[in-house]
C-alpha cells in the first residue's frame, strides 16, 4: 500500500470531503456519512461499514489525480486533444453537476434561514446542466467528429462558441448566487464541499471553454479549411 493511500485512511471524512473535490460523491454512493460522521477517519468508517478499502481508494486517487499536468494541445494531433477534452471534462462534468445539484438541494433545505444560504443555488446548477449536456452532445455528434476529419465548418464553430459565452454568463450568476463561492464561518462540511466542488467546476468550465476556443476550434495553419472552398464564412 502507498503512503498516500495510507495517509487518506488515516484522513477525517469531513478533511477528504473539504480537500478533494467530489469526494462527496463516494462517500454518498457509498453511505459513509461525512457531516455528522466526519471526525472519523476513512480507515474506521470503512471498518465499521465493512466496505472493502481498494475501490473507494482508487476512486479517491483518481479524482485527486484528475488535474493532470500542464500539455502544450497546440503541437498534439486534433484526435488527441479531443479526447482530452471528452475525457477530462465533458465526462467530468458529468460526475461533477448532479452531485453538486444534490449538495446544493441539502444545503438550501437544512439551512433555509441561514442568510448566507445560497438559495436558488439547485435550480440554477440544474438549468446549467441541461444547457451544458445540450451543448455537449452537439459537440460530441456533430462538431468534434468533423474537426476530427479535418473540417472546420464556421456555422457550428460559431454557435458553440456563442453557447460558451452563456456558460460564462451562467458561471456569473453562481457567484452572484453564492457571494463569490464565500463561505460562511460556521459552515458544515456539506457546504464546504459544495462550494469546494463549485469552484473545481468553475474553474474547469473555464479551461474547457480556453481550449475549445483558442485550440481546438482554431484550424491548423497546415491544413486547407474544408468549406472554405465553398463560402467565405460571412454568410453563415
Ligand atoms: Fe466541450
Ligand atoms: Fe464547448
Amino acid at each position: 500500500m502507498s503512503f498516500t493511500h495510507k495517509s487518506l485512511l488515516d484522513q477525517s471524512l469531513g478533511h477528504i470531503a473539504t480537500t478533494i473535490a467530489g469526494a462527496t460523491a463516494v462517500f454518498h454512493q457509498n453511505k459513509l456519512d461525512f457531516c455528522c460522521g466526519g471526525e472519523h477517519s476513512l480507515r474506521q468508517a470503512l471498518a465499521k461499514k465493512e466496505l472493502d478499502t481498494a475501490p473507494i481508494l482508487s476512486a479517491l486517487r483518481l479524482l485527486q489525480q484528475q488535474d493532470g499536468e500542464i500539455t502544450d494541445w497546440r503541437s498534439k494531433p486534433v484526435k488527441q486533444l479531443i479526447e482530452h477534452i471528452l475525457q477530462r471534462f465533458h465526462q467530468r462534468h458529468r460526475q461533477q453537476l448532479p452531485e453538486l445539484c444534490r449538495l446544493a438541494r441539502r444545503v438550501e433545505h437544512v439551512h433555509e434561514t441561514d442568510p448566507n444560504c445560497p438559495t436558488g443555488l439547485a435550480q440554477h446548477l440544474d438549468d446549467m446542466y441541461q444547457e451544458l449536456e445540450s451543448h455537449m452532445i452537439k459537440e460530441e455528434q456533430i462538431l468534434f467528429p468533423m474537426l476530427a476529419g479535418g473540417i472546420y465548418p464556421v456555422g457550428p464553430i460559431s454557435v458553440m462558441e456563442e453557447e460558451h459565452l452563456q456558460h460564462g454568463d451562467a458561471l456569473e450568476t453562481l457567484d452572484k448566487l453564492t457571494n463569490n463561492i464565500t463561505l460562511p464561518a460556521d459552515a458544515c462540511n456539506t457546504w464546504t464541499a459544495l462550494y469546494l466542488g463549485l469552484q473545481e467546476l468553475k474553474e474547469d468550465l473555464m479551461q474547457h471553454i480556453l481550449l475549445e476556443n483558442q485550440i481546438l476550434f482554431v484550424q491548423p495553419a497546415v491544413n486547407q479549411r474544408a468549406d472554405s472552398q465553398m463560402c467565405c464564412g460571412s454568410c453563415q
